[in-house]
């Protein structure tokens, strides 16, 4: 939700703070721009659309200047226009901005009636206005950025500049995330670490109310009191190959051929020959006999995988168990106490529905894990244990290798708390670990079927709507399929348990309406078959996930995407695959930009 970077050294800004925007543009991409100092001045170059834009416009007018900061947006206050684009300047202050400010009107209206002028639609130029009013007072660059923050509401991440103090940059970040990198005579800056990759490993992430002044010369620090802070940096592992698109035709293709890797990473973080170890120590017994259920908090994706999730811990666990939307839990008057494991599971961290959701249910007294993929994002910093995902850096926008990832995650947590609390035999262990080290395999044969898929898709490429289909551990699958359609080719998708299908959803079917069922060979399997035979009597085309081998079923469909036979417990990693597959080369099909999807960002960090 907007990408922010920074560059303080010896070069001209210009070229890496392009490098840097790149990797961060997943973030958002309704407009661009940044702003360096050159000889006194403060220069800004702004276009709308992609970054692809801003490239051109800086090809026919250059800008150069060893100190710059830049902005790719996603739009909330003010639409995505070249008024509404950062960095928003005032005078020689030129300010990007990630974050909402929540008391904007009342501020815009108190400066209207000091007589600002303002330029915008936005939040973020009250920020900069705010800033060249406390400079034009005589104010330092640090000390106006202080007084403006003094003045706000809201979560924000910034960085400033001005013509008048030419060779520094003042970031400041609270509840939204801001990394420094540490080069050689050079200081970065990011939203995230991916923005660094190539020029540092060496990371500071800033914590809530902190204000940090990047110079050629290093960066400082100071806390919300205003005191210096002394915090050394951290490496960071993720290196440039990871987040480069490694010769497919899109991050997406990339990373969903990734998974296999990932998921060997994640399963090899977490298993010791047949046992689960989460950490050095084993689950707490204490917090084992104290816990008497468990909730996951996770929205779009990661709640899919928490749906899955939310099985495995019921019947390996034994624990009752609830996936709930992240955005719905913070407001309900839930029955949460200091018995129930909360789980908050998210691939960035950042995403303010489940933060806010974290937050509560710290607030009334549950230990809280987070399931992660993003190392120091805010996620990690509020909880008391983090379970990483392992997946690398996911630069698309549709989620793929990371539902993966935490699904498995969370079929591990369901293992050793089931161990922990003694539940769990050791034969039923034993296969489970089994089953989950073979979710790699699983996973290579899925991809096989990649062209078969593709043509299917290339079949369906116009339909306007689908249904998509699952039992038990597939519902989340079905919900996932329809999820990534939605977002990649913009098209009507909806995901239902099977079962449902009859109380309503069977009133959409028609020869236009092609539905997709998952059906792996499971319990359900019948049942499964019971539906697919009612919905091919409505005219329904039937698009089977399902094994070629498995007659019964193959003989029931318009068209199959091919599953590997795997152990029903992976058969929710088994099944997204061609689903995700099934998305991209819809959308591809199009002509669409399947890594960056309309009106979407990455990390949802506004409410
Ligand atoms: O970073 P998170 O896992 O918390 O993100 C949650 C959702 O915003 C995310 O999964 C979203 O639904 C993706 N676009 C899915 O592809």
């Amino acid at each position: 939700m907007c990408g922010i970077v920074g560059y303080a050294g010896a070069e001209n800004a210009v070229p890496v703070l392009l490098e840097c925007l790149r990797r961060l543009e997943y973030r958002g991409y309704d407009s661009a721009g940044m702003a360096v100092v050159d000889q006194g001045k403060t220069l800004v170059r702004r276009s709308v659309g992609k970054l692809a834009a801003l490239e051109t416009m800086l090809g026919r007018e250059p800008l150069a200047g060893a100190t710059g900061i830049g902005h790719t947006r996603w739009a909330t206050h003010g639409a995505p226009s070249l008024k509404n684009a950062h960095p928003q300047q005032v005078n020689d202050v030129a300010l990007v901005h990630n974050g909402i400010v929540e008391n904007f009107l009342e501020l815009r209206h108190e400066l209207g009636d000091e007589g600002c002028v303002f330029g915008s639609d936005t939040d973020t130029e009250v920020i900069a206005q705010l800033v060249a009013q406390a400079m034009a007072r005589g104010a330092t660059l640090r000390e106006g950025v202080r007084a403006a923050l003094r003045r706000m509401r809201g979560s924000y991440a910034l960085a400033v500049l001005c013509a008048r103090e030419p060779n520094q940059i003042i970031a400041a970040a609270n509840g939204l995330p801001l990394v420094l990198g540490l080069g050689c005579g050079e200081v970065l800056l990011g939203s995230d670490v991916t923005a660094l990759l190539g020029r540092t490993e060496d990371a500071i992430f800033l914590e809530d109310g902190e204000v940090a002044e990047l110079t050629s010369g290093g960066a400082r620090i100071w806390n919300a009191a205003g005191r210096l802070v002394e915090r050394g940096p951290r490496h960071v592992a993720w290196s440039v190959e990871q987040a480069a698109r490694g010769g497919y035709k899109h991050f997406m293709l990339k990373e969903i051929h990734e998974q296999p890797r990932v998921l060997g990473d994640a399963l090899g973080a977490y298993l010791v020959g047949d046992r689960v170890a989460l950490g050095p120590e084993p689950v707490d017994a204490a917090l084992a006999r104290r816990v008497n259920r468990v909730v996951i908090a996770a929205c779009g994706t990661s709640w899919h995988a928490a749906l899955s999730g939310r099985i495995a811990i019921e019947s390996l666990a034994r624990l009752p168990c609830e996936a709930a939307w992240a955005h719905e839990l913070r407001y309900a008057d839930s029955v949460v106490d200091g018995a129930t494991l909360a789980l908050c599971v998210s691939q960035s961290g950042e995403t303010a529905d489940t933060l806010a959701a974290a937050r509560e249910l710290r607030h009334r007294g549950t230990p809280l894990w987070a399931v992660c993929n993003v190392v120091s994002s805010s996620l990690t910093r509020a909880a008391d244990r983090t379970l990483c995902m392992h997946a690398g850096p996911e630069i698309s926008v549709a989620s793929t290798k990371t539902y993966l990832a935490s699904m498995a995650v969370l079929h591990l947590v369901a293992l050793e708390l089931g161990h922990a609390r003694g539940v769990v035999a050791p034969e039923t262990l034993r296969a489970a670990v089994r089953a989950l080290r073979d979710i790699p395999r699983a996973l290579e044969a899925a991809l096989q079927g990649e062209e078969a898929i593709a043509r299917v898709a290339a079949r369906y490429a116009d339909s306007e709507h689908f249904l998509f289909l699952g039992r038990g551990r597939n519902v989340g699958t079905a919900l996932e399929g329809a999820l990534k359609l939605k977002e990649l080719a913009y098209t009507h998708a909806e995901g239902y348990p099977a079962g449902e299908m009859k109380h309503g959803p069977i009133a959409l079917i028609d020869d236009k309406m092609p539905v997709v069922v998952v059906a792996p060979r499971d319990h359900l399997r019948e049942k499964l078959r019971s539906n697919l035979i009612e919905a091919r009597a409505r005219g329904g085309r039937i698009i089977g996930v399902c094994e070629l081998e498995d007659r019964d079923t193959v003989e029931l469909c318009d068209d199959v995407l091919p599953l590997p036979s795997v152990d029903p417990l992976i058969s929710p990693f088994a099944a997204v695959v061609p689903l995700q597959l099934f998305a991209y080369y819809v959308a591809d099909a199009r002509g669409l930009d399947v890594d960056r999807p309309r009106n979407l960002a990455k990390s949802v960090t506004v409410e």
